[in-house]
C-alpha cells in the first residue's frame, strides 16, 4: 500500500487531524473532548498520512517548545509503519530546529514504541488525562 504525507499548519491541516483524533483519543482513549484540542495546535507543525483512497489514517504534531504529541494511526491502519513515519517526520523538522532535543509524554503502553527512535524514559510515570504517562526525550548527536 502507498501513503502520502502532508506537513502542514492547523490551518493546512485541521480537518483531517481533527477527524483521527476523534476517533482515536476522544472515542476510543475517552479523553475529554474539551481537553483534546487545545490552543497549541493552531501553533503546531502537523503530520497527516493518507492512505491510497485520500483517507486521512494517521497525524501527529510539533509544538513550538519542542514536545512531540497527539500521536494517532486509526485502529484500522495500525501496525503497518505509518506510526513510524510520522514520527520520523516530526523528528526530522525538529532536528532542522537544532535545538538539541525534542520530549514527549508517552503513554505508557508506547515506551517501546518511542524507544525504537531512540527516546529515553525520565523519571516516573505519572497520570495525564486519566491515563498513565511517561516523560520521554530524543537527545540529537551534535553535528561536527
Ligand atoms: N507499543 C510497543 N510497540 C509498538 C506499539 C505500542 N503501543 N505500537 C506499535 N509498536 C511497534 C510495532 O510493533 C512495530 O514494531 P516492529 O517494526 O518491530 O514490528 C513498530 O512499533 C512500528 O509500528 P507502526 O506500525 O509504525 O505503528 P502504528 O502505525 O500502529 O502506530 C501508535 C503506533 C502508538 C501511534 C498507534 O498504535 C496508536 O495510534 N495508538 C493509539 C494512540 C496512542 O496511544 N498514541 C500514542 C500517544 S503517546
Amino acid at each position: 500500500m502507498t501513503y502520502r504525507l502532508e506537513v502542514g499548519s492547523w490551518e493546512d491541516l485541521f480537518y483531517e487531524a481533527q477527524h483521527i483524533r476523534e476517533e482515536v483519543f476522544i472515542k476510543e482513549q475517552k479523553v475529554p473532548a474539551h481537553l483534546e484540542f487545545d490552543a497549541v495546535d493552531a501553533v503546531s507543525l502537523h503530520v497527516v498520512v493518507f492512505d491510497e483512497h485520500d483517507d486521512a489514517v494517521g497525524t501527529g504534531r510539533l509544538m513550538p517548545n519542542m514536545h512531540i504529541g497527539r500521536v494517532a494511526v486509526l485502529p484500522s491502519h495500525r501496525g503497518l509503519g505509518i506510526g513510524v513515519r510520522i514520527v520520523e517526520q516530526l523528528l526530522d523538522a525538529a532536528e532542522k530546529r537544532d535545538d538539541g532535543s525534542v520530549v514527549l509524554h508517552a503513554q505508557t503502553h508506547a515506551q517501546a514504541f518511542y524507544e525504537k527512535f531512540g527516546f529515553v524514559a525520565e523519571g516516573s510515570d505519572f497520570l495525564e488525562v486519566g491515563i498513565p504517562h511517561i516523560v520521554m526525550r530524543r537527545v540529537f548527536t551534535e553535528k561536527a
